[in-house]
């Protein structure tokens, strides 16, 4: 297809198309739709790590004329490689020439002031998610955007900004909460909300693993250069593992729930991580949602320790058991006898989102779920808030009053950052 002068045009190309030919279908011949769907769909990726190139592989392996056209890492071999894998297992697919490759902390902005790109992938480290997330909204383009989506409520306002924006642009959001579209998880909140086991009471969901990745600091390295490659660490970049990893859980909560929580309180402490890293081993927060329902919720990584992912729900008529990772879900009555089971893949649903999403921006109405993972992040921040300060937090306090912005002031590549601070409850203020 001949490039459009804009970014926009070219979307509502494809949109439009896409409508009118479904609309044809419906009295004419397949093959208006077949032409539909054979309209090329061009991302562009920024982060081209672990989860930025599995992303790109769960949208190839489902989607066809879908292709990546151009490429942007802080580090130019980490765009290189990504292209390379990708290439291998779908070679139709991959189309970057070396011109459309950019590295460097600003390298996304060329991705986003080209008319080309329908669709951005956004799989950087979390600390960058929100502003990232607008900017691609602003520049007209579909986006795929990892969780958390922020990590702290200065970036959750910038999300409800671009989730606002979206809606109103017809822009598509997908977001990376992969079991909202798991077979297990979505027949486990169908049974619960017919009433399989009366009325919610409490919910307990506990994400607790191993240790996970410290990547040392190298010779040379700025402090900008060695947070950003060891983002784990640094709470501004990954929100610690509440944010990071168990925002999965505190997503599904929520959902089960159908609401944010209005208060948390909890605890936690680090015994085992390296000096410098700000993040805490373990925290345990209760969470009250409306209607006194609470939620008992735990996150670990430990070595050695014994992991445990899935989440629990009570009720007055029995106990729902929604397995993580592909365990599958199951319910039980009060004597213990099993009256509900459903397996699920995870796999499947790392794919089912990316052909939502590209279903969703053909058929003319694009999917916009960034406010829902929002709040689940934001849930997950003020969690970690609770235990961090020791004190008790609310969604109002979080939504209407907090000021906490931990994106530094003055980012550069070669610069200096504040030096690494773990939170201390009773220390730490609330602000
Ligand atoms: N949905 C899931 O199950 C799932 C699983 C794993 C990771 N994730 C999420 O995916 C995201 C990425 O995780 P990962 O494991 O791929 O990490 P990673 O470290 O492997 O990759 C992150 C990449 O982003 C690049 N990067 C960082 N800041 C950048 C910037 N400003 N501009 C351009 N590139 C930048 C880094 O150089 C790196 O290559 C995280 O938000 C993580 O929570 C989600």
């Amino acid at each position: 297809m001949a490039q459009d002068s804009s970014a926009n045009s070219r979307r509502k190309f494809i949109a439009t198309t896409a409508s009118i030919s479904a609309a044809a279908t419906m009295v004419h011949s397949s093959s208006e739709v077949k032409a539909s769907a054979e309209e090329t769909i061009r991302i562009g990726i920024v982060g081209c790590g672990g989860r930025g190139t599995g992303a790109l592989n769960d949208s190839f392996s489902t989607n066809d004329n879908v292709k990546l056209v151009a490429a942007s890492d802080l580090y130019a071999n980490k765009c290189a490689n990504t292209i390379t894998q990708i290439s291998r297992r779908h070679p139709d697919k991959v189309d970057v020439a070396p011109d459309r490759v950019y590295d460097g902390l600003e390298g996304y902005k060329k991705i986003l002031e080209r008319s080309d790109i329908d669709l951005v992938f956004l799989t950087t480290s979390p600390g960058f998610r929100p502003y990232h997330i607008l900017e691609t909204v602003e520049a007209g383009k579909h986006v795929f955007a990892e969780k958390p989506s922020c990590v702290d409520p200065a970036g959750y306002r910038v999300c409800l900004k671009a989730d606002q924006l979206a809606k109103k642009n017809q822009t598509g959001i997908v977001t990376g909460t992969q079991y909202r579209r798991q077979a297990n998880y979505i027949g486990a909140i169908e049974e619960i909300r017919k009433g399989i086991i009366g009325n919610i009471v409490s919910a307990q969901s506990r994400y607790c693993s191993t240790g996970i990745w410290y990547r040392n600091r190298k010779e040379g390295m700025s402090d900008a250069e060695y947070q950003l490659n060891n983002w784990m660490h640094f709470i501004w970049l990954s929100g610690d593992q509440i944010a990071e990893q168990a925002v999965h859980n505190i997503d599904a909560m929520n959902w089960v729930m159908g609401s944010n929580p209005l208060t948390a309180y909890g605890s936690g402490g680090r015994f085992t991580r390296p000096d410098d890293s700000e993040m805490w081993d373990n925290v345990s927060i209760d969470y009250v949602y409306p209607g006194n329902k609470t939620l008992s919720f735990m996150c670990r990584q430990i070595p050695g320790s014994k992991s445990d992912n899935g989440n629990v729900v009570y009720g007055s008529e029995g106990i729902c058991h929604i397995g993580a990772m592909s365990r599958g879900s199951y319910i039980t009555d009060y004597d213990g006898k099993k009256i509900w089971e459903q397996a699920g893949s995870i796999g499947d649903a790392y794919k089912q989102e990316h052909k939502d999403l590209v279903d969703s921006i053909r058929a003319g109405k694009p999917i916009v779920e960034l406010k829902q993972t929002a709040d689940s992040s934001l849930t997950a921040v003020m969690g970690r808030m609770a235990a961090y300060t020791g004190q008790e937090v609310t969604w109002d306090f979080l939504t209407k009053e907090s000021k906490l912005d931990l994106y530094p002031k003055n980012l550069a590549w070669d610069g200096e950052l504040p030096k690494p601070q773990h939170a201390i409850p009773g220390t730490t203020k609330l602000i």
